[in-house]
């Protein structure tokens, strides 16, 4: 099984950026638990980010063209403005779950809306490095 875990602006500064809600662990941490998981589940895993929404809607169409499975993706800010990530992961029609670090639903008024998200099967938020590994294992559990 082909994943691809789409990572929008700021997650690279993980460890640095407010570690109050990010934690302290780095995106090279996030980036070793994810690749570590596929390793053990046979899922062909990889980790794009971006601090550009132009990359990350090109990512998402490349993704129709190179047999992938399944999104994880975590726009990041371009969450909550993003129509342009929208229209990508509805073009494309491949399975995404969408997942945030941090619980959005209890965060600012201006995080209630995920454009993103309506384009997702899941969401998940407020579990950490964790909930990528839960949407991987939907992602596969949804392919067997
Ligand atoms: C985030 C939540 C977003 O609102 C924020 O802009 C981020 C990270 C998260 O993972 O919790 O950059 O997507």
């Amino acid at each position: 099984m082909n994943v691809l875990v789409i990572n929008g602006p700021n997650l690279n500064m993980l460890g640095i950026r407010e570690k109050h809600i990010y934690g302290t662990q780095t995106y090279e941490n996030l980036k070793d638990r994810i690749t570590d998981y596929c390793e053990k589940e046979q899922i062909t895993v990889e980790i794009f980010q971006s601090n550009h929404e132009g990359a990350l809607v090109d990512k998402i169409q490349s993704a129709y063209f190179s047999q992938i499975d399944g999104i994880v993706i975590n726009p990041a800010a371009y969450t909550h403005t993003s129509v342009a990530i929208l229209d990508a992961l509805k073009a494309v029609q491949i399975p995404a779950v969408e997942v945030h670090l941090s619980d959005i639903s209890s965060r600012e008024d201006f995080r209630q809306i995920s454009y993103a998200g309506m384009a997702c099967e899941k969401t998940i938020v407020g579990k950490g490095f964790d909930g990528y590994i839960e949407a991987l294992k939907y992602l596969k559990n949804r392919h067997q």
